[in-house]
């Protein structure tokens, strides 16, 4: 096992860590090609050690055909030729532990790509067949088979079951997928299943891979009992309950799964960690993120909690208490590569329908770009003082936009593509970053960029925000640097603000947190200022702004 220098001893480093989210192939590019790889993401150890991170955690960079931007994994444990190869992720990752950040990786193990070498055998292989039983293969309905098994519905296409013959089969089954038709759910009732997963997980860990994160943590195990149940719209979190037993997903079932890979985990020094992407109901969340099974879940309240004070309390409430059931820590995230990028969201209208304005390429309404990121700045340091763990995503410390105008003709994500072009899709925030004012690819290589950059990406490069001391950038790095230091006991205290705008918060060792979210501006409390997320303005804190204090 390669040993870890300059990592931190505490076991508990994950509790309250500052991760940041890499798209690998939109982060940098090393070789020109257009598309980002893990040399890109070495060669720019120094700027995310600027950012006094814990850990990056990488999106899938497993050979894939991108159907699915990479989730849908061809070879759970290798390189994609066109973003390097093991010895440089082993590198990659020598490097980053050489100053202090941590590693996760992306496991995917609901689905795999049609291309995985057990899907090809699948679909080669008889009915019935052990190669078949990996998957969920079954008969079609009808007098000849000719309709799918069940009404279940795709995220990525209208019926969750595609015909064999469409990916070459030559009998008459259909297979089930929750997502795009390349990307076959795995039967995990199949004991080889569960088996080789544990190897792929014991493979990065060896490797010296710190954490996991695990894709549609709350799909693997599915009613699979005959005859299969009718499901034919997708339940709202509510609908499918907290009872554990939902047809598709979030069945007590699958904590059998992540108690064995939690014995695995245990058996390093320190244990590797795991982080759950699960939508369930909130009630289902701790089971998740025990420490006898993952570890930590995703909250993902804040990516659609409005930016208002009322708001924004409550949902700090909710997941402190949540946090306090299962012993684990939060989790506050307010943008990935799902989402529209917040500093956007923030700068619309709120009554604003998102998805109808990214259709019409972000005309319909206007976008204030400057207040959406003065507010993002704010949400961000808010979010940064709260107990638990922030997931940051790439370019956000940028104060980044999303790209609403990609031209149809170049959007690859199949969100838009499969799904009757009703959804422009998550291109907008994948878009690879600005490093430079000007040059290729604003510095992302020397050979264009796989997706479109728009001008206005000069203004939000890293080159343009690093002598700023205003920038988002200068804010981040500022915040995260004095977050080290700052962090302590899992606890807050309210204070009464005398405003219903502005929260008042502290941490035990007199850590204060002050947002102002709207109206006028804020007479400041009495401390030593540590940072503010925009200047302030004779003294009080204007709307938009959080500042932490020292008392
Ligand atoms: C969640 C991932 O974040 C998303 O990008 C992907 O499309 C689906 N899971 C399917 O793997
Ligand atoms: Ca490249």
């Amino acid at each position: 096992m390669p040993k870890s220098v300059g990592l931190s001893k505490d076991k508990n480093w994950w509790r309250q860590a500052a991760i940041y989210q890499i798209y690998p192939r939109s982060f940098a590019d090393s070789n020109g090609d257009g598309i980002g790889d893990l040399k890109g993401v070495t060669s720019r150890i120094s700027y995310l050690k600027s950012l006094s991170l814990d850990a990056v955690w990488l999106s899938p960079f497993y050979p894939s055909a991108l159907s699915d931007g990479g989730y849908d994994v061809a070879d759970y444990r290798d390189v994609d030729p066109r973003l390097g190869t093991l010895a440089d992720f082993d590198e990659l990752l020598a490097e980053l532990h050489k100053v202090g950040i941590r590693i996760f990786v992306d496991i995917v193990p609901n689905h795999s790509s049609n291309l995985h070498v057990w899907f090809k055998e699948a679909i080669e292989a008889q009915p019935g067949s052990k190669a078949r039983n990996r998957y969920i293969f079954r008969d079609g309905k009808g007098e000849n088979g000719e309709l799918p098994p069940t009404d279940w519905v795709s995220h990525f296409a209208p019926s969750a079951w595609t015909h064999e013959s469409v990916m070459g089969g030559k009998g008459n089954q259909w297979y089930m997928h929750w997502f795009a038709p390349e990307q076959p759910d795995f039967n995990w009732d199949n004991p080889e299943v569960e088996k080789e997963f544990l190897k792929t997980l014991e493979f990065w860990a060896d490797r010296g891979v710190d954490g996991f994160r695990i894709d549609v943590a709350h799909a693997l195990k599915k009613d699979l009992s005959e005859p299969l149940r009718s499901l034919p719209v997708f339940e709202t979190l509510e609908e499918r309950g907290n009872k554990g037993k939902g047809i598709l997903a979030d069945r007590d079932e699958v904590f059998k799964i992540y108690k064995q890979w939690r014995k695995l985990f245990n058996q390093y020094d320190p244990p590797r960690v795991a982080v759950a992407e699960a939508f369930v109901h909130p009630e289902r969340l701790p089971l998740y993120a025990s420490t006898k099974t993952l570890g930590q879940c995703f909250d993902f309240r804040f990516i659609e909690t409005p930016f208002e004070a009322a708001a924004y309390k409550e949902s700090v409430q909710d997941a402190l208490e949540l946090a306090l059931k299962n012993k684990s820590s939060c989790t506050w995230t307010l943008s990935n590569h799902d989402q529209i990028r917040h500093a956007t969201k923030m700068g619309l209208n709120s009554a604003v329908d998102r998805r109808s304005w990214m259709l019409s390429n972000g005309t319909s309404h206007p976008l204030d770009m400057a207040s959406g990121t003065q507010n993002a700045l704010a949400a961000t340091l808010f979010i940064l003082a709260l107990p638990g763990s922030t997931y940051m995503y790439q370019g956000e410390e940028l104060g980044l936009h999303e790209v609403t105008d990609i031209p149809a003709s170049q959007i690859q994500d199949p969100q838009y593509l499969r799904n009757n072009k009703m959804d422009k899709g998550r291109d907008g925030c994948r878009v690879p970053l600005p490093w430079q004012k000007s040059g290729s690819s604003f510095g992302f290589g020397t050979g264009g960029a796989h997706l479109p950059q728009p001008s206005w990406f000069a203004d939000y490069s890293v080159e343009a925000e690093e002598n700023d001391p205003n920038s988002a950038l200068s804010i981040y790095r500022i915040a995260l640097g004095l977050r080290k230091s700052l962090i302590t006991e899992e606890k807050i205290k309210w204070h009464k603000s005398g405003n219903s705008s502005v929260l008042h918060f502290s941490r035990p060792n007199g850590w204060h947190c002050i947002t102002n979210f709207r109206g006028e501006s804020y007479p400041m409390p009495k401390g030593e200022i540590l940072i503010s997320s925009h200047p302030l303005t004779d003294g009080k804190i204007p709307a938009g702004t959080t500042v932490w204090l020292k008392k």
